[in-house]
C-alpha cells in the first residue's frame, strides 16, 4: 500500500495567517485561516508592519489550531512547506522562520512555495483535474493568465500592465464608501444594480496580446463620480458596481476562452481571491459551456488566502523530490514558475 504524506503548510504573505495539514495533495485535515481584515479595515487598505506584527501574535496559535483539528502532531509530518513569495516581505518572514525552526528542530524537509502556484492548485482539491489546463487567476496582487503545462510547470501568456484585479475593485469600491476589502462588497451590491446602465471601457490591448489593463477602467469610474458630483447628480452605487464588475469579467472571460481556443486545451480553472466573484464564475461558466470547455473553481474558502493551498502545491514538490535548504529567503516579487 502506498504511504500517505501529509504537509504541514503555513501561509502569511498578505493579512491572513493560515496553517493546514493536507494529505496526498487533495485531502484537507485542517485550514486555520485567522483573518487581520478588521485591523486594516480602518486604513482602507493592509499596512504591512500591522500585518508582519500580527502574524508573529498569531502564528503559535494558529499552528496549534491546526494541528489539533488534524488530530496530528509534528511528528506525523513528511513535510513542512511555506509561502516564501510573492508577498510583503516582512509578513512572508514570520511564516518562513516558523517553517524554517520546525522543519530544523523536527528533521522535516522544507519546501517552499510560490503563493500563486498554490491559488492554481486550489483548483485540486475539490475537483479530478489534471494538467495541461489554462488558468485565470485574478487575485488583490496579481492577474495571470496562465497555461498549466503539468504540476508546477507554468507559462504565463499574459498579466496585467497596471492594476491587479482584485485592486481595481478594492479601489472602486473605496470610491463608493464601501470600504476595504471592497471585492466581496462590490459584488453583493452589484446585484442590486443593473450591468449595462454605464459605459465603463473594456481594455483589450492589442489583438494578439493577453495582457490586461485596468488603470482605464478604474480612472472611468474615478471620473464618472466626480461629474455626478460637478453636477451635484446623486450616484446609484448600485449601478456603478454592477457595470464596472461587468465590464472587468467581459474582459477577463474573452481573453481566458480565446487562449483556450487558441491552445486547443478544453479545461479552465479560475483562481485567486476575485475568483469568488459571483459574475466572474456565471460568466466564465456560461462561455465555456458554449465553447465545450469544462469550468473549474475552488470553494469561495480556497479562492481567497489560505495554507490549504500552499499544501496541495507542495505536495506535487514532495513528490518530485523538491527540498529547501535552511537560506531560502522570502522573494517578494517571486516570479511564477522561477525555482529556487
Ligand atoms: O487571493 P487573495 O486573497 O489575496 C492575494 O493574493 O492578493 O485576493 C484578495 C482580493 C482582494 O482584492 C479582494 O477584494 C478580492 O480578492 N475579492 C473579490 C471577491 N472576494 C475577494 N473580488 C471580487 N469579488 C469577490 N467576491
Ligand atoms: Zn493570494
Amino acid at each position: 500500500m502506498k504511504k500517505d504524506i501529509t504537509i504541514m503548510a503555513i501561509e502569511t504573505s498578505c493579512d491572513e495567517t493560515s496553517v493546514a495539514v493536507v494529505k496526498n495533495g487533495k485531502d484537507i485535515l485542517s485550514n486555520f485561516i485567522s483573518s487581520q481584515i478588521d485591523l486594516h479595515e480602518k486604513f482602507g487598505g493592509v499596512v504591512p508592519e500591522i500585518a508582519s506584527r500580527k502574524h508573529i501574535e498569531n502564528i503559535d496559535y494558529v499552528i496549534s489550531e491546526a494541528l489539533e483539528e488534524s488530530n496530528m502532531t509534528i511528528k506525523d509530518m513528511d513535510a513542512i512547506a511555506v509561502t516564501y513569495g510573492p508577498g510583503l516581505v516582512g509578513a512572508l518572514l514570520v511564516g518562513l522562520a516558523e517553517a524554517k525552526a520546525i522543519a530544523f528542530a523536527a528533521k522535516k524537509p522544507l519546501i517552499g512555495v510560490h503563493h500563486i502556484e498554490g491559488h492554481i492548485s486550489a483548483n485540486y482539491i475539490e475537483n479530478d483535474l489534471e494538467p495541461p489546463f489554462i488558468s485565470m487567476v485574478v487575485s488583490g496582487g496579481h492577474t495571470h493568465l496562465v497555461h498549466v503545462k503539468d504540476y508546477g510547470v507554468y507559462e504565463i501568456l499574459g498579466k496585467t500592465r497596471d492594476d491587479a484585479v482584485g485592486e481595481a475593485f478594492d479601489k472602486v469600491a473605496r470610491s463608493i464608501g464601501l470600504g476595504y476589502p471592497g471585492g466581496p462588497k462590490i459584488d453583493k451590491l452589484a446585484k442590486e444594480g443593473q450591468n449595462d446602465a454605464i459605459d465603463f471601457p473594456r481594455s483589450y490591448l492589442e489583438d494578439d496580446s493577453y495582457d490586461f489593463s485596468f488603470s482605464g477602467v478604474k480612472s472611468a469610474v474615478l471620473n464618472y463620480i466626480n461629474k455626478c458630483k460637478m453636477k451635484e447628480e446623486k450616484i446609484n452605487k448600485a449601478n456603478i458596481a454592477a457595470s464596472f464588475q461587468s465590464a472587468v469579467v467581459d474582459v477577463i472571460v474573452d481573453k481566458t476562452i480565446k487562449a483556450a481556443k487558441k491552445l486547443g486545451l478544453n479545461k479552465v480553472a479560475l483562481a485567486g481571491g476575485v475568483a469568488a466573484n459571483s459574475r466572474l464564475r456565471e460568466e466564465m461558466k456560461k462561455a465555456c459551456e458554449k465553447e465545450q470547455i469544462s469550468i473549474y473553481y475552488p470553494s469561495i474558502v480556497y479562492c481567497t488566502d489560505n495554507a490549504a493551498m500552499i499544501g496541495v502545491a507542495a505536495y506535487y514538490e514532495y513528490i518530485k523530490g523538491v527540498k529547501h535548504n535552511m537560506d531560502l529567503n522570502a522573494i517578494p516579487n517571486l516570479k511564477l514558475g522561477n525555482r529556487i
